[in-house]
This record gives structure tokens, sequence and C-alpha cells, in this order.
């Protein structure tokens, strides 16, 4: 099956995090106090304060929704650095958007395997049916389709993620549906996870180090294919413990 062209992103996103020569105004105040007592149990568990950054970038995501100039400027303050030290870690990382995000991010793998087993046609038949190119939102904010490099999920290619979480062995038909779920509000469960798939904001609250306090949210098992590396590993450890050491006549070396 021959995938359908993606059409362009869309020009109409303002650059958000690069506006480096206005200083962004900060968070209001009662905010900024609720997030500076939580930026500092986050920054007390590291030995060394900007260790505390991509925490603390997930911190003001789960604010925002993105990465904004004014979060930017919060961690900056928060950790002594500048607000060009920040923005240079913010937009390294995919997982720091850096415009205005959706409920659900719904990331297509489109790396080699994924793409083999048909990552491309769901990320083209995602665009199609939700009218996006990848890197944009539906109306309704509901949906941010993006593309995704390789989520090491390849045992289960080809993989979409929702807010992070696992949909392996997907189809067009499949995310198409699953789409259609988000939208309209019903609840969905990732192949991995015990609990349903909650917001991208408060995905990046946990991302920041909070608890996930969703029931079965950490009941999630690995699958098959995911522990016959692990058997395969352990049946060639046995075999080659098990099987008689030859005499070289070399003696043995320490
Ligand atoms: S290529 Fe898609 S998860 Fe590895």
């Amino acid at each position: 099956m021959t995938a359908e062209p993606i059409p362009a992103p869309s020009t109409s996103h303002e650059p958000i995090v690069l506006q480096l020569s206005r200083r962004p105004a900060p968070y209001p105040p009662q905010r900024q106090q609720e997030l500076r007592a939580q930026a500092r149990t986050i920054i007390d568990r590291y030995p060394q304060s900007r260790s505390a950054l991509l925490p603390l970038l997930h911190l003001v995501q789960s604010v925002d929704g993105y990465v904004t100039g004014t979060g930017i400027g919060f961690c900056a303050e928060q950790l002594g650095l500048t607000d060009a030290e920040v923005t240079a870690v913010a937009t390294f990382y995919s997982m720091y958007r850096r415009t205005p995000t959706g409920d659900y991010h719904v990331g297509v793998c489109t790396n080699t395997l994924c793409a083999v087993m048909g990552g491309d046609e769901i990320l083209a038949e995602l665009a199609r049916h939700l009218e996006l190119a990848p890197g944009e939102t539906t109306p309704d904010g509901a949906i941010t389709l993006e593309h995704l490099e390789c989520n090491a999920a390849c045992d289960y290619a080809p993989v979409v993620m929702v807010n992070w979480e696992f949909f392996d062995n997907q189809t067009p038909d499949s995310a198409r549906a699953l789409a259609d779920d988000l939208r309209s509000g019903r609840e969905v469960t990732g192949t991995r996870s015990g609990a349903p798939v909650c917001t991208f904001r408060q995905t990046a609250r946990v991302l920041a180090g909070f608890p996930d306090t969703r029931d079965g949210a950490n009941a999630g098992e690995p699958g098959t294919p995911t522990l016959a590396g692990l058997r395969a590993a352990r049946d060639t450890e046995s075999r080659t413990t098990e099987e008689p050491r030859h005499d070289t006549g070399k003696g043995d070396r320490q």
C-alpha cells in the first residue's frame, strides 16, 4: 500500500520559546507561589540544582500545555540559569512542546521498523481523517498529531503513543478509531497500562516527578515479545555454564 502524501505543516504557529529579546511576563503571584513550592520539592531531590531542569520543564508544561517564554523564565529563575540556557535544553528534547498542545498528544512512530510495518500509512490516515498536518492541533483542542522517532517499542511495531502511553500493533483503522474515541471523550487505555490515558498536562505533571495516582497506573506488564530477548539471553547463559570447559593447556588467566 502506498501512503498518501502528508500535508505540509502550517506556518501559522508563532515561534514562542525563542523570543529572547524581551523578557516574558512572569506567572501571576498566586500561581508563582504554588509553582515555587513545587519546584523546590523537585530541586531538593538533586545534589546540584541545575540537574532539576528537565523535570522543571515538565512542570511548567503541565501548567501551560507547552513550554512558554514565561515557563522558561520561571525555570531559569529557580535554577540560577539564563533564559538562553533553559531554551537550549527545551528546544533540544522533543518531549517539550513549543506550541499549544491538545489534551491528547498522538504520536505516530515513523522510524524505520514502524514505517515498514505501516507507520507511514497510519500517520497519513490520521492526518487525512483529522484534517491536520503533523504538528497541528484539532480546532476543538482535543488532539495534537505528531510523528515520532523510535520509541524503543519496535517489537510491537507499528506503535502509536497517546501522551506517551503505548498503543501497540496499530493499523490505520485502529488508529482512526482511537482518535475518534479520544475526541468523543470515551475512555481509552494503552496496551500496556492498567489505567485510562490522562490528559497531556496531567502526564506532564507525572513526568515532573509527582505521583501518578490513577488506579492501576503502574500495573502494566511487559509483553511476550519484549521478554523474548531476555529469555534467549538466559537460555544462552545457562547452556554456556553447563558446557564442560576445554583444557587449552595454557592454564587459567585471572
Ligand atoms: S521504529 Fe517505531 S518503536 Fe522503534
